[in-house]
């Protein structure tokens, strides 16, 4: 059986009973045998009388103890499985614990490992307690001075948080660095790096005219990557001074990429460490997305220094304080850099493709979690970004400036202090005069409100009245649900396409064409005055709220809307949603055995209308080329799985490539003007218009690649010879690996990139993503290829979580044997990385809405990893919540 842990609850929190003030470490680095020396000053805090002392500590080998200096017996403390506890006493304690760790042996990458040749550490959420005995949460604020020393040889390089204070030789060929921290800061925001590493400087001159020093550091080789990821630093301190007011507060800022990471990126103090995937960029090797990913990862690290650093979290319950803070401030700034209506629609579509089916599935929670197991498993999709979705309806209610105001009271108020997401909450509201009691709704309810519209217009008294209903469906511990403050934009556009001016009936004078509207009630009626005839209802502008809008349209509508409305999010989703109709329609249809008899599903065919807003996207018709991209693109299989019921993925699958193909024969001509009027054979930079032409003419050469006809395969050859950059060539790639006369450039390109980890990393996912039917076999092949590693998060990422995933035709098989591949994997992976292997687990969080055969395997499945021997507490959580009724 496996283990679980007892959950912690929100509501349990209690104040610190020891806080520590100061903290001095030494680390004696060496990768087979580390010794850290812990010399924390503490003292007593909430409560009075004595306490024991309890220090957090998890998988230590301890060497010693002394309190005052004087060394203790074992008959003095006492060692449970989780913690070194001194019995009760009151006042200051100075508690020195030595330790001993492998640091190459930790494959969790949580605690201190090594990367290459690199060591680092990793302490977020709980990975401290993986380094030595301390109290291990984020309300123990205290100063660190930490000493590394490490062969001089294999180490040059030693990096703590904070300033560099002093170095030195030792006789014996090791070398030492001192940092010193002058923030205080909770135990998360540790962190060193040792390693042999280049770095590329910079400088920043804040507001106030201080010069910090900008540097990254990599690998000698990846260096050359590594200046994007530095001007993005420093476009994001500026927009954060700029937008916020808000100043860097260091004399130094130090990024590192390392190749062995867990997630994306670390923001601790002055010295975040990166994922490699988010710090190297150039075009060879780096397509526009993950150009623009650096910048968007880079910005977030940067923004917790405010928000997570400067004012961290009280507990980890309230991690989206500092997630969605940053989260909201790192789409803002890439809008910023880019366009802000293509950003926006990217960002939407990502949490309704990821966050609304986290929601709807077993492991739903609110943005702010009442209890958990495992805290790793609660770096989700709703915590980040719907987290980010709150901030950003705040925003929407108070407008810039009064956002902004609320922000700076926060951060004023609670400098240098542990947060919560009601402190937060109410600083925002009190600095606009508002009592934002039913706004913190959001952070304790789960699941996605659905808002329910009608609209009717009355022609005599020149009315249009929106009846709006909200609704919010039931989540795990959560079965009945209160109504929210919800921001609802909206416009109204007659029939020639013009927006109108907007006039509450009980108003004097309309106040422009866009307005705000609060929802606070289950149903709110809207009636507008002088709407001289039946007006088209844009609702949810710039998606205000992140809710289900079901809002009754005809075809005719939702297309005016697509042509003729100026916000990009409403013309966007008025095309997504005529697709989403016809899909499932198609879908549905496929149920009923045609009156002919023939085998073949009947059909709906493509209405002509939407072939003529398709193509009129393909010429110059004014719209942003990046923005056509996405209007042109179908829905993704996951946000039709999420609407169905009794799904047989296999199917759904079917209908989206038979309707690609279907478009691509219907639009041919089109998609090939399109696709060559927008080759301009410049060079290539990373610019918003420029990646805009390519993506647009990218998804014209992805629908022409359905196509068999030879001149679409010598484009796609061509193509793909000639790219000068990554997003070309890889796009061509990615329509190869689904067709047969692939192969030779999928090999190519494999044994090209063989020595570059990151695209290498691609080619694995081309083969994991494949629509070939071959797929299956290939990838079962690919876990045996050399270079492999179930132990490194973006290969296991780039294969198997992308597989499982992202190939829903296959990894749904009807045997079964894409359950099979997984559980051994999600198995295999749990054996050396928990955490991996619990986001791999969540690939069967859907299973309750597939047909009943598959619901059958995927109980056998999930049912044989719930009694597998030796399942971490991570990978049990995931599992268990998949099977909980
Ligand atoms: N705080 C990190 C962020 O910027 C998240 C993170 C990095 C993390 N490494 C981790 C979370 C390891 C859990 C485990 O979002
Ligand atoms: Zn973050």
């Amino acid at each position: 059986m496996s283990q679980i842990g007892a959950p912690v609850r929100r509501l349990d929190y209690r104040p610190p009973e020891w806080t520590a003030e100061t903290v001095e470490l030494t680390f004696e680095l060496d990768p087979d045998r580390t010794r850290t020396t812990a010399r924390t000053l503490l003292r007593r805090a909430a409560g009075d009388g004595p306490a024991p002392v309890r220090l957090d500590g998890r998988d230590l080998e301890l060497e010693s103890v002394r309190v005052d200096g004087r060394a203790l017996g074992p008959e003095e403390y006492e060692l449970t499985g989780d913690a070194l506890v001194l019995p009760p006493r009151t006042g200051r304690i100075e508690v020195e614990v030595v330790t001993l760790l492998e640091p190459k042996a930790n494959t969790a990458l949580t605690g201190l490992y090594a990367s290459g040749g690199t060591l680092l550490t990793q302490c977020e959420p709980e990975g401290f307690r993986r380094i030595t005995y301390y109290p291990d949460r984020p309300d123990v604020l205290a100063s660190y001075t930490c000493t590394l020393v490490a062969d001089e040889e294999a180490f040059p390089v030693l990096l703590s948080n904070g300033d560099r204070r002093d170095a030195g030789r030792l006789p014996d060929g090791r070398h030492w660095v001192t940092w010193v921290d002058p923030h205080p800061k909770p135990s998360y925001l540790f962190a060193l790096v040792a390693g042999r590493l280049g770095h590329l400087d910079g400088t920043f001159r804040t507001r106030s005219g201080r010069d910090v020093a900008l540097r990254v550091y990599a690998e000698e080789s990846a260096l050359p990557r590594c200046g994007h990821a530095l001007e993005a630093l420093r476009a994001a301190m500026a927009w954060d001074e700029e937008r916020f007011g808000l100043e860097y507060d260091l004399d130094t800022y130090t990024l590192v990429g390392v190749d062995d990471f867990n997630m994306g990126a670390m923001e601790n103090k002055g010295l975040n460490i990166f994922n490699s995937l988010y710090l190297q960029a150039d075009p060879e090797t780096a397509t526009d997305d993950d150009f623009a990913a650096v910048e968007t990862v880079v910005a977030h690290e940067y923004f917790h220094n405010w928000t997570g650093n400067r004012v961290t979290c009280r507990d980890m319950f309230q991690l989206s304080l500092k997630e969605g803070l940053a989260v909201y401030r790192d789409e803002r700034f890439s809008g910023d850099r880019r366009s802000p209506g293509v950003q926006r629609v990217r960002d939407v579509r990502a949490l309704r493709e990821r966050q609304f089916a986290e929601d709807a599935g077993p492991q739903a929670h609110p943005v702010r979690p009442d209890e958990y197991r495992e805290i790793s498993n609660f770096y989700t999709w709703t915590v980040y970004k719907k987290g980010s979705e709150v901030i950003r309806m705040l925003h929407t209610l108070f407008g810039e400036e009064g956002f902004r105001r609320g922000l700076r009271a926060y951060v004023t108020r609670y400098d240098g202090q542990a947060a919560t997401c009601e402190q937060f909450v109410e600083a925002v509201g009190e600095a606009n005069g508002t009592d934002l009691t039913q706004f913190m709704r959001w952070y304790e309810q789960a699941g996605t409100p659905v808002l329910d519209v009608t609209a009717h217009h009355d022609a005599e008294a020149r009315t249009c009245t929106l009846t709006v209903r909200q609704s919010c469906p039931p989540t795990p511990r959560q079965p009945y649900k209160q109504p929210l403050h919800i921001p609802l934009t909206l416009a109204l556009l007659g029939p020639d396409g013009r927006h109108l001016p907007l006039r509450l009936a009980d108003e004097t004078a309309p106040t422009g064409t866009e307005r705000v509207c609060e929802l606070r009630e289950p149903v709110t009626t809207l009636t507008f005055a002088d709407v001289p005839e039946r007006p088209v209802p844009s609702l949810l502008r710039g998606f205000s709220a992140p809710v289900r809008l079901r809002l009754p349209l005809t075809a005719e509508e939702r297309l005016l809307l697509a042509a003729r409305d100026d916000d990009p999010f409403v013309r966007w989703e008025s095309l997504h949603g005529f697709f989403v109709d016809l899909l499932l329609e198609r879908y549905r249809a496929g149920d009923a055995p045609r009156a002919d008899g023939a085998a073949d599903a009947p059909h709906p065919p493509l209405p002509q209308a939407l072939v003529e807003a398709l193509g009129g996207l393909l010429t110059e018709d004014g719209t942003d080329p990046a923005l056509a991209a996405l209007m042109l693109e179908l829905p993704c299989f996951g946000t039709l799985f999420g609407l169905l019921d009794e799904v047989d993925p296999v199917r759904l699958t079917a209908v989206l490539d038979r309707t690609r193909q279907e478009l691509a024969h219907t639009l041919r001509e089109r998609f090939l003007a399109c696709h060559r009027r927008l080759d301009d054979g410049r060079p290539y930079v990373f610019a918003a218009a420029d990646a805009g032409r390519r993506a647009l003419r990218n998804t014209c050469l992805g629908y022409l690649a359905e196509l068999e006809d030879p001149e679409v395969a010598s484009l796609l050859h061509r193509q793909y010879a000639m790219a000068d950059n990554m997003t070309d060539r890889l796009a061509a790639l990615t329509a190869l690996a689904d067709r047969t006369d692939g192969e030779e450039a999928l090999a190519e390109f494999g044994e090209r990139w063989r020595d570059h980890p990151l695209v290498l990393d691609k080619w694995f996912s081309l083969h994991a993503r494949s629509r070939r039917p071959d797929a299956p076999a290939r990838v079962r092949r690919l876990i045996h290829h050399p270079a492999y590693s179930e132990a490194n998060p973006n290969r296991v990422g780039a294969l198997v979580i992308a597989y499982c995933f992202d190939n829903p035709a296959h990894f749904h098989a009807a045997d079964g044997s894409g359950y099979a591949f997984a559980a051994e994997q999600i198995r295999r992976v749990d054996a050396l990385n928990p955490q991996v292997a619990a986001r791999l687990a969540g690939c069967f969080d859907g299973w309750r809405v597939l047909d009943p055969a598959r619901r059958e395997l995927v109980l056998r499945t999930l049912g044989s990893l719930r009694e597998a021997q030796g399942l971490s507490a991570e990978t049990s959580e995931i599992v268990n919540n998949a099977l909980a009724p």
